[in-house]
């Protein structure tokens, strides 16, 4: 089995320095950086904004992988493209039209992800799947980093790695929330290819972060 990739959530870094602890998590050996956006709207919570996107792009050339937990979706993602965005992930409930949300994204030259709610059925991307780089499961309902990971979505992933593989696809499928040593493993059994994990990265201060995603790698 290949090597998950890892995907830190800022979310769990300390704010007060993102542009060194983004520099810290990409020296540390991340794949990815997971930029969580939120708008207290479509999930409780309010995070970061484009500028905030453009400002940390100096610090990293790994790609942004920006979850958009805003509604309606699509007046930014212009904005976030232009930010230095390189996947772009959006919820189906996030606008009237997802087809054409992802039609957009990919016109902007980005990849293009849809994230499922723990409730949302794996069902929304039959057709849309062909279409997407990525479909990000979310293992815990969206809008805060440190919650337990909701074991019914293993099923959720197996379904899409099936599909995706029926259908002959390119489509990473990642997984978000609840990520630690202990489950990571358990996602990557039922055919998750990404981990996103915010807590489980950023715990233990900068020394720490290289061992951290070693354990979600499964040490190696
Ligand atoms: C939750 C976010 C996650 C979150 C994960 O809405 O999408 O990316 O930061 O945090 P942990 O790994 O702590 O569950
Ligand atoms: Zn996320």
């Amino acid at each position: 089995m290949a090597a998950p990739i890892i995907s830190p959530s800022i979310l769990s870094a300390d704010f007060a320095k993102l542009g060194e602890e983004v520099r810290a998590i990409d020296g540390a050996g991340a794949d990815w950086i997971h930029i969580d956006v939120m708008d207290g709207h479509f999930v409780p919570n309010l995070t970061i904004g484009p500028a905030v996107v453009k400002a940390l792009r100096p610090h990293s050339d790994k790609p942004f992988d920006v979850h958009l937990m805003i509604s309606p979706v699509d007046n930014f993602l212009d904005a976030f493209a232009e930010a230095g965005a390189d996947i772009i992930t959006v919820h189906p409930e996030a606008g009237p039209h997802l087809h054409r949300t992802i039609q957009r994204i990919k016109a902007l030259g980005k990849k293009a992800g849809v994230s499922l709610n723990p409730a949302t059925p794996a069902k929304m991307l039959d057709y849309v799947l062909e279409e997407i780089d990525l479909v990000l499961v979310m293992s815990v309902n969206p809008g805060f980093g440190g919650q337990k990971f909701i074991a019914s979505q293993l099923r959720k992933i197996e379904a899409i790695a099936n599909q995706v593989a029926k259908k002959d696809l390119v489509v990473d499928i990642e997984v978000d929330g609840g990520i630690d040593p202990a489950t990571a493993p358990q996602a990557i059994d039922a055919g998750a290819t990404a981990l996103v994990a915010g807590t489980a990265a950023f715990r233990g201060g900068s020394d720490q972060y290289a061992a951290n995603i070693a354990a979600l790698r499964g040490g190696a």
